[in-house]
């Protein structure tokens, strides 16, 4: 059976990007692979949260990982900081990752761009660390949003390279994956770009129904075409990509047939998006209450994932130690 991993940061509750993007498919997987999913805390201290944070944080994730229907006894669901073996395969492909390639990464520019009081080197490494989350269980399939694209290309590379260099077909070359025809960007309700924690464009699965309604009803729109069949702009486009996702075919095609008839009103747009939005979060956001709340649950959660996840880290990595020379005398 195939192996798959992905994870999460745990820098902020989890939003419609998160989910469509990444947690959907999950859902599945879990049915069909052999899964491991975690939350990447460790990665999340690229922004230096303090500790009062940084365990709310995983909580939370946890909770609404739970709440959104992964299941613990299908999943190997676990915290990345519990498996100090991914630290470890850091340090080693480290070694092999070069820092003109690391500089030169969409992600680490941008961040370096978002936070230029604090380009620390987690940041600078951090496709390297994603490439020891994916490796250190075999993966062969991660599911992942658009925006990993690119750092998942660097596991490739490294995976590939590590091959080479050690003459050993050892680690599978790991695939992005998303069960439609490509990966996944959700966008804002900004006009523009993707939906992300830190871009204050984000509507939650743990949010309350009257909060989605004011950002819905508040979304960038215009004033309309005035063409028939007229190409979308970027900010109605990204209205119709959210319907797309959470209404049914009809509805989506009713918007449609208005848009391109000119008779569009944006606001039973809205107010429909808004109510198939809630209807859909409002099921999670009651879960995600009642769990959060059970920390023995979230306790027991982990614990399981973390024994399971710490078997197969500790085989990779003493096999990885082997190939690399290190020997006890
Ligand atoms: P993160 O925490 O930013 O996002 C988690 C997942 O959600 C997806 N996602 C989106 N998908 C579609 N549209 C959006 N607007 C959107 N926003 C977020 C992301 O693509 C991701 O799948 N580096 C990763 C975490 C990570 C990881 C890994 C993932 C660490 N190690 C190993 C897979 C395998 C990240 O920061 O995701």
């Amino acid at each position: 059976m195939e192996t798959v991993v992905s994870g999460i940061r745990p820098t902020g509750n989890l939003h419609l990007g998160n989910y469509f993007g990444a947690v959907k498919n999950f859902l599945r997987m879990q049915k069909e692979f052999n899964c491991f999913f975690f939350i990447a805390d460790y990665h999340s201290l690229t922004t230096h949260p303090t500790p009062e944070d940084l365990h709310g944080n995983v909580k939370q994730v946890l909770a609404e990982y739970l709440a959104a229907g992964l299941d613990p006894e299908a999943a190997t669901i676990y915290l990345q900081s519990d498996i100090p073996e991914i630290a470890e395969l850091t340090v080693l492909m480290n070694m092999n990752a070069y820092l003109g390639e690391l500089e030169r990464t969409t992600s680490f520019k941008d961040k370096a761009r978002q936070q230029p009081e604090n380009v620390n080197a987690g940041l600078l490494t951090y496709p390297v660390m994603m490439a020891a989350d994916i490796l250190i269980h075999h993966a062969q399939k991660v599911p992942v949003g658009k925006d990993q694209e690119q750092n998942l290309e660097m596991t490739r590379k490294f995976a590939g390279r590590f091959n080479r260099m050690y003459n050993n077909e050892y680690f599978d070359i790991p695939q992005p994956f998303n069960y439609g025809e490509s990966l996944v960007k959700i966008p804002g309700l900004d006009g523009s770009g993707k939906m992300g924690k830190s871009d204050n464009n984000g509507i939650y699965l743990a949010e309350d129904p009257k909060s989605i309604q004011k950002k819905v009803m508040r979304a960038v729109t215009d004033s309309g075409p005035t063409e028939p069949n007229s190409e979308k702009p970027e900010a109605i486009k990204n209205l119709f990509t959210l319907l797309d996702v959470v209404s049914t075919k009809d509805t989506y095609d009713y918007f449609n047939d208005k848009y391109n008839a000119c008779e569009i009103r944006y606001g039973d747009l809205k107010k429909q998006l808004a109510e198939d939005i809630i209807n859909f979060t409002a099921p999670i956001r009651e879960r995600i209450l009642d769990i959060s709340s059970n920390t023995d649950y979230l306790r027991k959660v982990a614990n399981m994932g973390k024994e399971k996840a710490h078997e197969s880290a500790a085989k990779t990595l003493k096999e990885v130690r082997e190939i690399i020379g290190f020997r006890s005398f």
